[in-house]
C-alpha cells in the first residue's frame, strides 16, 4: 500500500517564503547516505512518491552536496498524468530546478546545467568567487547571487516575492536541511524509513548541522498520514509543523 501524494492540500504561503515540503528517505537507524548517495535506500515506491510530491511544487531545491552526489532534476520521469496534473492546476510541465551553493564549485556538465526540458537556477552566496559565477552563467544556468549569512532566507523570499513560488519541495540534503529547520522554514516533512540498516559514526542523517534547539525549543510535528508498505515494508510518514498560536 502507498499514500497518494499527487494532489495535497497545503495551508498559505508566508509573505516571506513559499510553504516549504521537505523530502528525504532514510534508513531504519535514521541514516541518510550510503556510500556516499542515497542511492539503496528507497524502493521504486519510494521513488514514484517523491515524483508525486514534485507534482505539488513550484521549486525543487537542492543543496549543492546533493547536486555533486547525485545530481538533482525536477523531473517527473516522463509520467503523463502527473505532468497533465500540473497542467490543470495551471503549472508549467516541470516544477524548476534551484540549487544553493556557498562555493560555486558545481558539475556543470551534470543534467541540471546540460537538460532544457525544466528551468533551473542557482542560488550562489555572494561569498563565491566572480569566476565562479561566471562559469555558472555560461553553463546557461541564471544565477541569483545571495548574501552570505543569509542565503537561504534571502533565497526562499525571492521564490516567493520574484518567482510567485507557493510551494517549494525541498529534496535535501542534510546541510541544507539542517539550516531550513534552524530557521523554522519546513512546514511538512515526508519522510520514507526503508527496511534497511546502515550505521556509521560519520553516516549523515537527514538533518545535519549545529543544533540551535534545547528540549524545551525542539520543533514539533503533527502527524498527518502514516502508511506501511508490506511488499516493500517501507513506512511513509507525512508530518507538519505544529506551531504555537
Ligand atoms: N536520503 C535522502 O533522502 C537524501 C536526500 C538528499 C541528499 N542525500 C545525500 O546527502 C549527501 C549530501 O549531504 P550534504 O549535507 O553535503 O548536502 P547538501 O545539503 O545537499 O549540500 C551542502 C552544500 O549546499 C550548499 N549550501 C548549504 N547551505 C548553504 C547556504 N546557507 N548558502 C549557500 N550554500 C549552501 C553548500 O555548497 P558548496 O559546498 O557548493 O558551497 C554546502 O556544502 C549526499 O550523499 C546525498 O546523496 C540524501
Amino acid at each position: 500500500m502507498k499514500p497518494d501524494y499527487t494532489r495535497l492540500a497545503f495551508g498559505p504561503p508566508p509573505a516571506d517564503r513559499p510553504y516549504v515540503l521537505l523530502n528525504m528517505v532514510t534508513s531504519i537507524d535514521g541514516k541518510a547516505v550510503v556510500e556516499g548517495s542515497e542511492k539503496g535506500l528507497g524502493s521504486k515506491t519510494d521513488q514514484r512518491l517523491m515524483r508525486e510530491l514534485r507534482t505539488n511544487a513550484d521549486v525543487i531545491l537542492n543543496g549543492a552536496g546533493t547536486l555533486r552526489a547525485s545530481g538533482t532534476s525536477p523531473r517527473l520521469g516522463g509520467d503523463a498524468a502527473l505532468e497533465q496534473l500540473r497542467l490543470e492546476a495551471g503549472k508549467p510541465r516541470c516544477p524548476t530546478a534551484a540549487v544553493i551553493s556557498r562555493s560555486g564549485n558545481l558539475p556543470l556538465d551534470a543534467t541540471f546545467f546540460r537538460a532544457r526540458d525544466f528551468d533551473a537556477m542557482v542560488y550562489l552566496s555572494e561569498a563565491a568567487t566572480a569566476e565562479a559565477r561566471r562559469a555558472i552563467i555560461a553553463a546557461g544556468r541564471p544565477v541569483v547571487g545571495v548574501p552570505a549569512e543569509h542565503e537561504v532566507q534571502v533565497a526562499l523570499a525571492h521564490m516567493r516575492l520574484e518567482m510567485g513560488a507557493d510551494v517549494l519541495l525541498c529534496e535535501g540534503g542534510p546541510d541544507l536541511n539542517g539550516q531550513l529547520f534552524a530557521i523554522d522554514a519546513v512546514d511538512e516533512f515526508f519522510l520514507t524509513l526503508g527496511p534497511v540498516v546502515v550505521s556509521g559514526r560519520d553516516s549523515k542523517t537527514p538533518v545535519e548541522g549545529d543544533s540551535p534547539f534545547a528540549r524545551d525549543t525542539l520543533p514539533r510535528f503533527s502527524l498527518v498520514s502514516c502508511v506501511a508498505n508490506d511488499e516493500t515494508s517501507e513506512v511513509y510518514l507525512r508530518y507538519r509543523r505544529a506551531r504555537e498560536g
